[in-house]
């Protein structure tokens, strides 16, 4: 039985793992969630199990929760998510699968590696801005950590059992978002609603939106460069609008090994929490003769800058990846609160990302306090 302790339970990733734990009782046993905005949904699903732990936003929240689920532990704020990462630390069954969104979820991260925990990441961000700390610590305390990314769990399939030296490239496909057929000029007048509607995938707003930016590629890229201990020029980026093939590894000899299958995010997670062995009939089946054709179409940087942007600040190293994701997740929520327009969120990743100064190999303390000091900048000149 593997016990596990789940942040963002209420979210997009968070449901459909509730929905493979719910499935395989015998298997799984949730233990621990978290949730923030979704109050009414976090105590739904608290009813379904029998938990030992649940983390909320804020204090008035825990105090309603205390009184519905009296015999649960209840913890708040950013230390309760760190409470739930690393509640029962001898427990030599549990996983934490972090399905946060944004850099909140770098700590819990970090504190459960410490405590010798397995990780199921789908919280990207953590990567981009932590990417350096996660790998150090990896390494030191023998832990496996898995990607639930749809891209990178592709390319775990894909490079299984292969010899590292032996791969050539990585190919990570890009749906091209809501926007990839308007030119810049269109890009002036699109709205929020037009930016929500992806046109392959069901997921939370931020991420939808990243994807429209092509943010999420970039962001993809740093994370694959990090999980697979890869050079970035190695790895290519290619639209293939039917999100079928999810990501391909070119191997020295030329070979190829793609995964594909229909886009369902219920496959990577349960590739992940069942890994070695595989699940029957997880989702429809590919039929080949109903593919009328796969699409593949060359990057243009200059129409996705902050993809371009993304890899030129990995390169730059340090802290440049910090200011990259704060801005971005700062303008994104602007853009969702309709405070700013859809192009504003690159001037202002772009301008954050030129202005700030480099710390070299920053710290969790220094990388915490640069998120919050460009964040507070951005919401004081635009949040009025
Ligand atoms: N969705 C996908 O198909 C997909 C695919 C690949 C990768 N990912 C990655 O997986 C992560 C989660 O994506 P998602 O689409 O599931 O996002 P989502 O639907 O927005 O869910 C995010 C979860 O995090 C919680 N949360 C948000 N802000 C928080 C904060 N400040 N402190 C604590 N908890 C917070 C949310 O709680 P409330 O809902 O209660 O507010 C929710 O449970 C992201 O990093 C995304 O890039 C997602």
């Amino acid at each position: 039985m593997k016990n596990i302790y789940l942040l963002g339970a209420t979210g997009s990733i968070g449901t459909q793992t509730i929905e493979i734990i719910e499935e395989n009782p015998e298997e799984l046993n949730l233990v621990a969630i978290s949730g923030y905005n979704h109050l009414d949904k976090l105590i739904e699903i608290a009813s379904r199990f029998s938990l030992q732990m649940i983390a909320v936003k804020n204090e008035s929240d825990a105090s309603v929760l205390k009184e519905v689920f009296p015999n649960v532990t209840i913890v708040e704020g950013d230390e309760g998510l760190v409470k739930l990462s690393t509640l029962n630390p001898d427990d030599e069954n549990g996983i934490l699968i972090n399905a946060l969104v944004g850099m909140v979820g770098l700590k819990p991260t970090i504190e459960a590696i410490k405590i010798d925990r397995n990780i199921l990441l789908a919280n990207k961000e953590t990567l981009v801005v932590g990417g350096h700390l996660i790998n150090e610590l990896l390494e030191e305390h023998h832990v496996n950590l898995y990607p639930l990314d749809s891209e990178h769990n592709a390319i775990w399939q894909a490079i299984n059992g292969e010899d590292k030296k032996t791969i050539k490239k990585l190919i990570i496909t890009a749906s091209g978002g809501a926007f990839r057929d308007k030119t810049r000029e269109e890009l002036k007048n699109v709205t929020l609603e037009d930016a929500l509607n992806h046109p392959n995938w069901k997921m939370g707003n931020k991420i939808t939106i990243d994807s429209a930016t092509m943010m999420n590629k970039g962001f993809e890229l740093i994370e694959a460069a990090y999980l697979f201990d890869i050079d970035i020029d190695k790895i290519q980026p290619i639209i293939h609008r039917e999100s079928i093939i999810h990501s391909m590894v070119e191997f020295i000899d030329n070979s190829i090994i793609a995964q594909l299958s229909t886009h369902d995010m219920h496959l990577p997670i349960s590739y992940a929490l069942f890994y070695p062995k595989r699940k029957e009939n997880l989702v429809e089946p590919l039929d080949f003769f109903k593919l009328s054709q796969l699409h593949f179409e060359p990057i243009n940087y200059e129409r996705y800058p902050l993809l371009k942007l993304a890899i030129e600040c990995f390169k730059i190293g340090g802290s440049k990846r910090v200011a990259l994701n704060a801005a971005n997740e700062a303008a994104v929520s602007l853009f969702i609160k309709k405070k700013i327009s859809f192009l504003q969120i690159e001037t202002i990743v772009i301008n954050t990302v030129l202005k700030h100064r480099i710390i070299p190999n920053p710290s969790l303390e220094e990388i915490i306090e640069i998120d919050k000091e460009i964040k507070a900048q951005i919401y004081k000149e635009y949040e009025k």
